[in-house]
């Protein structure tokens, strides 16, 4: 049986665990900084937070712009359920907007159409690893005063005009489940160049612990906090990122070049100027193939 994802993990990542656990410091350490300083230089922000997974990054990033109780948050019901269950998760009401065929993304002209006085953000997906039409995304919010969290869970090291995923909304949410591009097992970040929400977010992460020095508490947060294991795993797995990435754009172009020739079989479309990183690879099948599924 073919498996559904292959974490590319090698010796590098098992001494890097080895070192960790020597080290007596294996929960949120100096190993979870390093990661953050390395993953903003990657996107091109400012801040990274860590955490335990993708669904943490979300729900945090939702906390640290405000949305609350009564709001309304425009998504994409065409994604992993975290996006709209975290947008619940703070009491707000997920608004879908439906896709644009080809790539599977939020279509941004009927976003505006579901704009009203509640709206507070839009959450994108830059799903199967291919960005959003962020031009169109981010003109929309300006013009209505919005706050877009790209969740860029499938879409690590995506590129479109030379910026990378996580840097187009206020905040970029990314995940690094067994299946994702690069991996620790489970684990999270959210980027951005907003030092207040940046500030939200560390509180969040830790019941609103405000010093690791101290036993303050000054919010009500959550236990979201990555492990220095963890962080080891995503620093050796950084290094790796361009040539798994590479990988998967030819072997894409590989499978491309073979499926359009079969009748009824759509392949996947990359835009121009986007750099689309496979994280799944997709087709679309006609009713020619309902004969041979019946
Ligand atoms: C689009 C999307 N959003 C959110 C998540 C949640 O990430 P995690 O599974 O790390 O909680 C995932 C990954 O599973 C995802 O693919």
């Amino acid at each position: 049986m073919m498996p559904v994802a292959r974490p590319f993990i090698g010796e590098e990542e098992i001494n890097a665990v080895a070192n960790v656990l020597r080290s007596g410091m294996i929960a949120q350490g100096p190993k979870v900084g390093e990661l953050e300083n390395k993953f903003s230089q990657l996107c091109g922000t400012k801040y990274t937070v860590a955490f335990n997974n993708g669904t943490a990054g979300l729900h945090t990033a939702l906390n640290a712009v405000g949305v609350k109780q009564g709001d309304e948050v425009i998504t994409t019901p065409f994604t992993f359920i975290a996006t709209a269950n975290t947008i619940l998760m703070q009491g707000a009401k997920p608004i879908f907007v439906d896709i644009e065929e080809d790539t599977f993304n939020i279509d941004p002209e009927k976003i505006k159409q579901k704009i009203t006085k509640k709206t507070k953000a839009i959450v994108t997906v830059d799903l199967y690893g291919q960005l959003c039409d962020y031009d169109e995304i981010n003109e929309i919010a300006k013009n209505n005063e919005l706050i877009i969290i790209e969740d860029a869970c499938q879409a690590i090291n995506a590129e479109y005009k030379e910026r990378k995923a996580g840097s187009f909304g206020d905040i970029g949410v990314f995940s690094f489940y067994a299946t994702k591009n690069i991996t620790c097992g489970e684990g999270g970040a959210i980027t951005t160049n907003n030092k207040d929400y940046t500030e939200n977010a560390k509180l969040f992460r830790q019941h609103g612990r405000s010093k690791m020095t101290e036993y303050k508490y000054t919010n009500l947060g959550h236990n979201y906090r990555m492990t220095d294991i963890c962080a080891a795993i995503l620093l050796e797995q950084l290094k790796k990122l361009d040539f798994i990435t590479n990988k998967r754009i030819k072997n894409a172009e590989y499978l491309s070049k073979a499926l359009c020739k079969i009748e009824g079989i759509d392949v996947p479309i990359v835009k121009k100027g986007y750099k689309h990183v496979f994280h799944q690879y997709t087709l679309k099948v006609k009713d020619v193939f309902s004969l041979i599924w019946h």
